[in-house]
């Protein structure tokens, strides 16, 4: 039976003394994508657990914080049915007493900046804290984020690394449908139209994989093939298109090594992203 904890005291009680502990951070809204990790730290850990926390510092002042969807009726009958023991599940108030913006705020630099940081320049230093709280209640343990949000786990892994956090950073893949739309709880928001038009995205992504593994080490023309996918779907609206190293993010030319293709396009009012990876071989 998952037990709910409103209070931050009652879920580090509940968590003390576990051989180990699997954390599944989360908004709420699950969907199958949250399914896998919540299935991933139910499987190597003594307990498993997650919390449910729409965290208004990663929110910037036009983005859809009020308007972002709820169901925690239903996100309590996925946790039940992932067999989770416990859910954070706390109050604003409980999160940030002294309220928002809080006096101390984690920022993690360069990783932060291009692509999500260029659009939403407050976002990272909202998730880090937010995360950082997270780590801090929860102790040591394996925390488990979706793939599908790259540059966020890149920024907690180097987050966690140089806090040392006693927790070691899972990511695990994509959960897509079967187009290849990403998962998302905002994809609630197309319309029949636009979640069409929305596994372009993806396409475009796949675009430029493809043409990184048929050779191409230039990364304009590797974001011209990703463009040339998506720029001509009404729906779309592209935000960015890039190729870059996956750990550091930064832009490399020549393309060499562990890349990661990222992407964000808007359809309607709903704001998606979505990456690919892919390697190129050290020359022998
Ligand atoms: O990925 C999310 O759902 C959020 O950004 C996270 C990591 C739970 C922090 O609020």
């Amino acid at each position: 039976m998952t037990e709910v904890h409103e209070t931050i005291a009652s879920f580090r009680a509940a968590l003390a003394g576990a051989a180990s502990v699997g954390f599944v951070p989360t908004m709420g809204y699950l969907h199958e994508g949250h399914r896998s990790l919540l299935d991933a730290a139910r499987a190597a850990n003594d307990v498993a657990v997650a919390s449910i926390f729409v965290n208004p510092l990663q929110f910037g002042p036009t983005e859809d914080l009020a308007a972002y969807p709820r169901d925690l009726d239903r996100d309590l009958a996925m946790c039940e049915a992932a067999r989770i023991d416990h859910v954070l599940h706390p109050s604003v108030e409980e999160m940030y007493p002294f309220g928002t913006p809080t006096l101390t705020t984690v920022t993690v630099a360069s990783i932060s900046a291009p692509m999500e940081g260029t659009s939403r320049p407050t976002h990272f230093a909202g998730v880090a804290t937010v995360v950082a709280k997270l780590f801090a209640i929860a102790g040591p343990c394996r925390a488990y984020f979706g793939e599908k949000d790259w540059q966020q786990l890149a920024v907690v892994r180097r987050m966690a690394a140089d806090l040392s956090f006693p927790v070691e950073v899972v990511g695990c893949p994509t959960v897509r449908e079967a187009d290849g739309l990403a998962l998302s709880s905002r994809n609630v928001y197309l319309t029949p139209l636009q979640r069409a038009a929305a596994s372009s995205l993806n396409r475009a992504l796949r675009a430029g994989v493809a043409a990184v593994e048929s050779g191409e080490r230039d990364p304009a023309k590797v974001r011209a093939a990703m463009h040339a996918v998506i720029d001509g779907v009404p729906e779309a609206e592209v935000d960015y298109l890039e190729v870059v190293a996956a750990d550091t993010l930064e832009r490399l030319d020549p393309l060499a090594g562990t890349l990661r293709l990222l992407g964000a396009a808007r359809f309607g009012r709903a704001r998606l992203i979505d990456n690919e990876g892919a390697t190129i071989p050290a020359p022998t």
